[in-house]
């Protein structure tokens, strides 16, 4: 059995943009694994394509022409399954010198075929947490509804009570506060925190071998956002589910993850291990040190002096470069590498112990 619980490989989802003329390459040939049992973080600027790569997983990108190419194997116990298999069939594209130039896509029959390979795995095997719990339940209904829906739809406990009971089972686990009481509550009769909570329950009711959390304390206000990474620590250390968690916030991925994705328009450039990739140090992308540079220190926040955000804007996943993509705000560039960084993108490149990254200074 193949130690990865799910692998992306070069996936590439695109969007159109009518008022561009061209295509916003969102995920432009990433590939990742996550290994069963460990919390893999992605990080990166706004923008840079993290959502978009969850999203691509669980099928859930609506826009056109979306998810294009690569494969997403999902394999837990005897479900093996690609994810995009058989997709490429709705899917006609160009191609110019590697470069998708046109795209035509008969959209029902590819929502259809995803849809079919999605059953029992979109929020079955794989539940998604996000930023804004109150925007992903239903408002007319109850908490505690919601949740024994999740586990009479997911689980083998079908029967109403029992399922009542394992819901209840969830709310105590989240340690929200009176679960009896929020069980009978709607969304928004909850505060944020709660809610956040509430969420995390009904996702981790359906049993999932895959948990994937897409900011998931951004928005709340400072003391709750750490209770609930207080929560996903004990959780982690208590279940030890399988998770991808995408956050900005480097002190999150500090605390949660084992492994490291760094992302930058539309690609992986860092990954490894989360010491190593959060040392950003000299084994590390000029990417990720200056993403860890802006990391205010604790006297900063104290002074609360402005975030010293990483100079240049990010990159417009639209007009591509021939090069690194982070040629123009890299400010590590030594004249031995500056022609193969303007010319020619770098490949993700073995730093030894498992971590790679994608920059001309670390070609052997
Ligand atoms: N439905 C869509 N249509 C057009 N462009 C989109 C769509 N969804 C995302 N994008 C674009 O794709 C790029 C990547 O977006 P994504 O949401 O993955 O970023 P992110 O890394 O999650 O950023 P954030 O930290 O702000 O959540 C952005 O430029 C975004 O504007
Ligand atoms: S390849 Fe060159 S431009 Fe890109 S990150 Fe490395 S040094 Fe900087
Ligand atoms: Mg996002």
């Amino acid at each position: 059995m193949s130690a990865s619980l799910l692998k992306i490989d070069n996936l590439r989802t695109y969007f159109y943009s009518r008022s561009k003329r061209a295509f916003i390459r969102s995920v432009d040939g990433v590939s990742l694994a996550i290994n069963r049992g460990e919390t893999l973080g992605i990080v990166g600027e706004s923008g840079c394509g993290k959502s978009v790569t969850a999203l691509s997983v669980m099928g859930l990108i609506t826009a056109t022409p979306g998810v294009i190419t690569g494969r997403i194997d999902f394999a837990n116990g005897t479900l093996h399954r690609n994810l995009l298999d058989g997709l490429d069939q709705s899917v006609r594209l160009s191609e110019e010198e590697g470069r998708i130039m046109d795209v035509v896509k008969d959209s029902g029959a590819w929502q259809r075929q995803s849809d079919r390979l999605q059953r029992g795995v979109r929020g079955g095997e794989i539940a998604m947490i996000f930023q804004n719990p109150k925007a992903s339940m239903n408002p007319f209904e109850p908490v505690g509804a919601q949740i024994v829906e999740a586990v009479r739809l997911h689980t083998e406990h079908t029967g109403k009570k029992e399922a009542e009971q394992r819901a209840l089972h969830w709310l105590e686990r989240v340690r929200i506060d009176s679960p009896r009481l929020r069980f009978h509550n709607h969304p928004y009769g909850l505060s944020g925190g709660m809610c956040q909570r509430a969420m995390i329950a009904m996702a981790l009711a359906a049993e999932p071998s895959l948990l994937i959390a897409d900011e998931p304390t951004t928005g709340l206000d400072a003391t709750i956002q750490s209770k609930i990474v207080d929560l996903l620590a004990e959780l982690k250390a208590e279940i030890g589910i399988t998770t991808l968690l995408i956050s900005h916030d480097m002190g999150v991925i500090g605390r949660l993850a084992d492994r490291v994705a760094v992302m930058y328009g539309g690609r992986v450039v860092e990954e490894g291990g989360a010491q190593q990739v959060l040392a950003g140090g000299e084994g590390n992308h000029p990417y990720t040190r200056a993403l860890i540079a802006s990391i205010p220190g604790a006297a900063e926040v104290r002074q609360k002096s402005y975030l010293q955000a990483i100079e240049g804007d990010v990159l417009d996943t639209i007009n591509i470069p021939a090069g690194c993509r982070f040629y123009e705000r890299c400010n590590r560039v030594t004249e031995a590498v500056r022609e193969r960084c303007a010319d020619c993108e770098p490949q993700l490149f073995d730093a030894g112990s498992g971590q790679r990254v994608r920059c001309w200074l670390f070609a052997p």
